[in-house]
């Protein structure tokens, strides 16, 4: 993941950080967001030298401002937010501020179909537990 989401000159924001698993990959530059006050205390803890902003994801979309590369681990089966978020990915990157964006499942879907003018399972990763696929959209 944290391959894909480097594209020069891009800023990188990653949205449910959760306790970091994907966040330490990530460049030290990178944004991190996580709504969940426990995780985002200890997100805190383990990166002090980041950016991390403990809001919801959509304001977060909603508040970039230039062409950014976005990373989610914010589920998309079995969540009832996944509606709000995908419409949200849809609008910034409809208003050019979401340029890319990385994720995994571990379901067989392409959690966001139908977007992006450019859609690719970049990878299955059966170390994860459990085997993730991973996806990565691009305009
Ligand atoms: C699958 S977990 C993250 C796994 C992560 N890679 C880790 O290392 O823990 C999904 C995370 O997304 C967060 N989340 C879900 N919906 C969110 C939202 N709308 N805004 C911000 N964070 C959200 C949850 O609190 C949770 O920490």
């Amino acid at each position: 993941m944290a391959e894909a989401a480097i594209e020069p000159g891009l800023p990188i924001v990653e949205l449910g950080a959760g306790y970091g698993s994907v966040t330490r990959f990530l460049p030290e530059n990178t944004v991190s967001v996580e709504r969940d006050p426990a995780r985002l205390h200890a997100l805190r803890t383990t990166f002090p030298a980041r950016v991390i902003h403990g809001e919801c994801a959509l304001n977060a979309l909603s508040a970039l401002h230039e062409p950014t590369v976005v990373v989610s681990s914010i589920p998309s089966v079995n969540n009832p937010e996944f509606g709000a978020l995908r419409l949200s990915v849809a609008r910034a990157m409809a208003a050019g501020t979401v340029r890319k964006l990385v994720v995994y499942t571990y379901f067989p879907i392409n959690p966001f179909a139908g977007i992006f003018p450019h859609e690719q399972r970049i990878g299955f990763e059966m170390l994860n537990v459990p085997p993730a696929f991973l996806w990565s959209y691009t305009c």
